[in-house]
């Protein structure tokens, strides 16, 4: 879902600077997640177009799990004062040090090789910019990181501000069978739980055998617009359903008109193998 605002100046100016130089060469070390992000350029827009619309001047934010900076230089270039950029990989820290330099931002970025989980932040702040997200709120950190360091984030924009979880049923040829259906709304700078665990029901209007669940994720922004599905951003991920009654997929479809009652369980920040989907009774 892109947006409907022109890409500003000051924008497509950061991306270009930000692949000038060493850059290929330093992403291609580790096949790279922050590098593919950063070149799926809906998604780097729109996202620096909510910073651009949100950013106050002279504030100070704090971007976690910053690889290639995209987000935080943005910030700058939009108007923020200082920013705090905490990495956890050595490649992407050096990169963000040499690219604090060419883009004239050294002396407003404090860059912090730690990880988002445990890191204690050097001072308060007012805009908490974290891409730390993958479909279902697997694999990222996101929910750990904010709760880590919400005590220094009191009055703080969160970007995302919000994740909307969704699922549906398909079956073995991949064809949705059901709507989907939203099993989570989690506000990021409250949210208390670690993991979802929750009886999700499905109505099949037309029969057929459930097989596979389908994960949906869009994000609620600071400046009231809500996106999802780009390519490396909640693009849909696809899970093995299993079944307490495992006779019952071999021998006999599910009837149209029936409810579905999925156990749905895994911590946030978990791997696809963590999570429990199970059909639990028809
Ligand atoms: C999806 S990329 C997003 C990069 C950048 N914020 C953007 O929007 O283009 C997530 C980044 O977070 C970093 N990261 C993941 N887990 C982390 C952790 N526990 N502590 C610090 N950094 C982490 C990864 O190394 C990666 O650079």
């Amino acid at each position: 879902m892109t947006r409907d605002r022109p890409i500003s100046p000051l924008a497509k100016q950061l991306v270009a600077d930000i692949q000038r130089g060493g850059f290929n060469d330093t992403l291609a070390l580790w096949g790279c997640l922050p590098g593919q992000c950063l070149l799926d350029l809906p998604r780097t827009y729109d996202l620096l177009s909510i910073i651009e619309a949100t950013t106050e001047k002279g504030g100070t934010a704090v971007d976690l799990g910053a690889g290639t900076g995209v987000l935080g230089f943005g910030y700058l270039a939009f108007g923020g004062g200082f920013v705090y950029m905490v990495e956890q990989n050595e490649a992407m820290v050096g990169l963000l040090k040499q690219k604090a330099e060419e883009l004239g931002f050294a002396d407003r970025v404090e860059i912090i090789e730690d990880d988002v989980r445990t890191i204690e932040l050097p001072g308060p702040v007012d805009y908490v910019l974290a891409e730390l997200v993958s479909t279902g709120l697997l694999r990222e950190p996101l929910i750990s990181a904010a709760q880590n360091i919400r005590a220094e984030a009191k009055d703080a924009l969160y970007l995302p501000t919000d994740a909307y979880l969704g699922a549906e049923l398909l079956n073995r040829s991949g064809m949705p069978l059901t709507e989907v259906q939203r099993y989570a709304h989690v506000h990021i700078p409250t949210e208390d739980a670690l993991h979802v665990d929750s009886i999700v029901r499905f109505f099949l209007p037309l029969g057929g055998t459930p097989e596979f669940l389908r994960l949906h994720t869009s994000l609620g922004h600071p400046d009231g617009t809500i996106s999802g599905l780009y390519e490396t951003l909640c693009s849909p991920l696809e899970l093995v359903l299993s079944w307490k009654d495992k006779a019952q997929l071999q021998f006999d479809p599910l009837h149209a008109g029936q409810d579905i009652p999925v156990h749905l369980a895994y911590p946030f920040g978990g791997d696809s193998q963590d999570v429990v989907a199970e059909i639990i009774d028809t």
